[in-house]
């Protein structure tokens, strides 16, 4: 499915269960343990993800361990994005050298709970969903706009390693399946030092919400 919200150059693997078998390194069934199973199987199946998109660089295996504010450390030259949720494990990586962010988060379809939406946008990003709601009502959108918000996050994230707040960022999604994302920069970003916008797309289906956020180098 991800696939689609993909430019050329940024490869992609994704699961719906957790069937295949893939074998940690030491360093990640090390980080597993004591963990619960649903961890542990949400964590190995999102690795074999991984190093099956970096197979497609023609990168070999390697233990993908967090980092710094939990992002993953993907090897030198590589960019990518880890996801799952209930039903979808997902990878993306590239070339840094064609890619600068990447950033990608799946969410299960249907509304936000309760109070979470007041607290995740602007008055003038719940106008923009109730208009969309209005010309298609199928659409989870509220959902849509919480996935763009930290698919944002983690291209934004392993650039800066600043935090961003929900509201420190207005997403404008179109029904044609792309948003835009603009940051406003939070206090340590020099003035004109990080291109506050970002695009991304986004697919709903199958009881699944995708997005992805992608930034070229140069
Ligand atoms: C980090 C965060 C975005 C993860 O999203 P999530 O829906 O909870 O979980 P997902 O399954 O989609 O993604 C988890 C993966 O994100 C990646 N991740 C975690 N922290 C990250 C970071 N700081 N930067 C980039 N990627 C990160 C990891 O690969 C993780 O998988 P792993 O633990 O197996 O390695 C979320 O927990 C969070 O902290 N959000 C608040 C910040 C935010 O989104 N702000 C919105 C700005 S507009």
């Amino acid at each position: 499915m991800i696939e689609v919200l993909l430019p050329a150059g940024v490869s992609s693997s994704e699961a719906f269960d957790d069937e295949a078998p893939v074998v940690l390194f030491e360093a990640e069934a090390v980080l597993m343990e004591g963990r619960r199973a649903r961890r542990r199987r949400q964590f190995a199946t999102v690795r074999g993800c991984a190093r099956a998109a970096l197979a497609e660089l023609g990168r070999p295996p390697v233990a993908l361990l967090p980092g710094r504010g939990g992002a993953p450390q993907w090897p030198v030259g590589v960019v990518g994005s880890l996801t799952h949720c209930d039903g979808y494990r997902g990878a993306v990586v590239a070339e840094a050298g064609a890619v600068a962010a990447l950033g990608i988060d799946a969410e299960p379809a249907g509304p936000l709970p309760r109070g979470v939406l007041g607290l995740i946008t602007s008055e003038a990003e719940r106008a923009e969903l109730a208009a969309l709601a209005a010309v298609d009502a199928s659409v989870p959108w509220e959902r849509v706009l919480f996935s763009a918000k930290e698919a944002l996050y983690k291209a934004w994230y392993p650039a800066t390693g600043l935090w961003l707040g929900f509201r420190d960022a207005t997403v404008s999604l179109s029904a044609a399946g792309t948003f835009t994302a603009t940051v406003c920069p939070p206090a340590g970003v020099p003035a004109g030092g990080v291109d506050p916008v970002y695009g991304g797309r986004w697919l709903a289906g199958s009881g699944l919400v995708l997005t992805a956020v992608v930034r070229g180098a140069g």
